[in-house]
This record gives structure tokens, sequence and C-alpha cells, in this order.
């Protein structure tokens, strides 16, 4: 297992941050860390216990399945485009070792009690675990969207429904390099104490 195992759980969470997913190498985690990867992401606050997550993993033969699909939808919807365009959204999926498809599945016969917005926002905890599991072992990770999330092609191949929400795709590897460290949004931006 790579690094990371020396620091406090405090000191995971407030030094975690993305590395590009293009950047990523091998190795990814193996079969017991991917798993204890999920298990941090599926431990998180969940009114109702609805479960409204799902995580499909895709590893490297079915991401250059999926990464097919990709360049023919981008071409599809981008004739004009230059074939190095079509390649570079043809590897997208291929850029870590583990790619991981975070749906939601909301059930919305319990909204009255665990509104949508609880629901959704339960998926971006599990997605925040998954990536501060994935820190925890040493690995990095990044949680993309970009137009394949939002794509109803995509959903169907992976085995959803057009209306069913991609979350993100969460990108784990190795780092070659440190990630740099981005400039964060103030604290003093969005902390303020209120005393009644
Ligand atoms: C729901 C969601 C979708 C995202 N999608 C993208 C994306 O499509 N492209 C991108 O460059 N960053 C995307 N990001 C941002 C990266 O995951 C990441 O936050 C950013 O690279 C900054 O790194 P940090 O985690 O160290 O702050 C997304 C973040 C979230 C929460």
């Amino acid at each position: 297992m790579p690094g990371n195992a020396d620091k406090s759980s405090i000191e995971l969470l407030i030094t975690r941050r993305s590395m590009v997913a293009a950047k990523m190498t091998e190795p990814g985690p193996n079969d017991a860390e991917l798993n204890t990867i999920i298990e941090a992401g599926l431990r998180v606050p969940d009114h109702g216990r609805i479960g409204p997550w799902r995580i499909q993993i895709i590893r490297k033969e079915a991401q250059e399945k999926l990464g097919e699909l990709f360049g023919e939808l981008f071409k599809k919807d981008n004739p004009d485009a230059p074939d190095d365009l079509v390649e570079f959204n043809r590897a997208r999926p291929s850029r870590a070792p583990i790619l991981l498809a975070i749906t939601f599945h909301p059930d919305s016969e319990r909204y009255a009690k665990v509104p949508h917005s609880e629901q959704i926002l339960s998926v971006g905890a599990c997605c925040q675990n998954l990536l501060n599991g994935a820190h925890a072992l040493g690995y990095v990770a990044q949680w993309l969207t970009e137009w394949p999330a939002y794509h109803s092609e995509v959903k169907k191949a992976l085995g959803h429904d057009a209306d069913t929400e991609i979350a993100g795709f969460i990108y784990i590897g190795s780092a070659a390099e440190a990630p740099e460290e981005r400039q964060r949004v103030p604290a003093e931006n969005v902390i303020s104490e209120w005393t009644g």
C-alpha cells in the first residue's frame, strides 16, 4: 500500500486534494483496498436508510469499451471535431487504473420525509468519502462529471434510465508527483458566527 499510513485522520482530511486524472499512473488500489475505499463511500449519512447511491467499478477492459462509446458519441455530436479531439474523448475513461461511476437512485415515495435534496446530498457524501478513502490509502482520486455524465447514451450503456443522474465518475490511481496545492476559498469568506 503506498504512503499516508503515517498521517492522522485529521491530517488526511485537511491534506486531501484532487489529482488531475490525466496525470494518474498505475498502480490503482487492489481488490481489498478498493473494497475498503467503497466501504468508506457507503459509510455516509443517509436519512431514512434509503441507500440512494449505486457504485459501478469500471476496470481497464471495460474502460476501453466505455471509451469507444465516448469517442463515437463525441464524433456524432461534434461532426467537425478534429481526430485528436475525438481520440482525447475516447481516452477519457482510461485515464486512471480504476474508474467508478456513482449514480443517484432516489426513492420518490419517501420524499415527504426525506426530500430529494437530502437524498442527493447523501450521494455527494458518498463521493466525498470515496475520495477520502482513496487518499487515506495513499492513492489519488478525482471526481469528474464532464459531458459524459449528462449524456443519455452513456447512462443507457451503463444500464441506467435516461433520467438516472450520474453524480460523478471517480478516477483513482497513483501519483507520479504530488499534486500542487490549490488555492482554497478563504475560510473568512464562508464562516461567520451567529450569536442570536
Ligand atoms: C459534482 C462535481 C463534478 C465535478 N466535475 C468536474 C469536471 O467535470 N471537470 C473538472 O475539471 N473538475 C470537476 N470537478 C472538480 C474536481 O473534482 C476537483 O474538485 C477539482 O479538481 C479541485 O480539486 P480539489 O478536490 O483538490 O479541490 C467536479 C467536482 C464536483 C463536486
